[in-house]
């Protein structure tokens, strides 16, 4: 049986692809460790922003819906200083969300969720609460933050 004899063409043309195909193999392997790199950076971002979202969006609930009781920036009025070291470390994040949720019973603080007829879904909720813990880096000192003031 004669020798089938190389076609030349055929030789180079699979060369290229054999070297396309290494090339490709290495651009993989060196995206991974670029994407591990990569990917918690902008899953922090993604969550920064939507945390500065929730933030923004519950600042302007707090001005419409309880500033003439609790004042500026919670900074206090007929109703406590929400903005104080006092309230703020004293209160876990759950327990702001609740106290919306649901008021205090017997004083000007009403319900706020649907489910207790207020006016506000939980997620509207969950801003003003995360709205609050944002000045808590500012939080001035107020050990009367309970104390209407006029
Ligand atoms: C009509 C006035 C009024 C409005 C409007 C109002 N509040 Fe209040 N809120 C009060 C009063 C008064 C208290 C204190 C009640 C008490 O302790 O007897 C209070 C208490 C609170 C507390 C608990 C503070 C503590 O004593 O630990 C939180 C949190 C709070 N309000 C958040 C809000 C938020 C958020 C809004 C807007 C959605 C709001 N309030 C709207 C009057 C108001």
């Amino acid at each position: 049986m004669p020798q089938r004899r190389a076609d030349p063409h055929l030789e180079a043309s699979t060369n290229r692809w054999m070297v396309g195909g290494v090339v490709l193999m290495a651009l993989l392997v060196l995206a991974f460790p670029a994407y591990r790199l990569y990917e918690p950076g902008a899953r922090a971002a993604t969550r920064d922003a939507h945390q500065a979202s929730l933030v923004e969006q519950g600042g302007r609930l707090f001005e419409i819906q309880c500033t003439g009781c609790h004042g500026l920036q919670g900074r206090g009025g007929s109703a406590p200083a929400l903005n104080s070291q006092q309230f703020l470390t004293g209160a876990s994040d759950a327990q702001i969300s609740s106290l919306i949720a649901v008021g205090i019973p017997g004083s000007p603080m009403a319900a706020y969720s649907l489910d207790h007829g207020g006016p506000l879904t939980s997620e509207q909720i969950e801003s003003l609460a995360v709205f609050l813990r944002s000045l808590e880096a500012d939080a001035p000192d107020n050990p009367d933050w309970r104390t209407p003031q006029p």
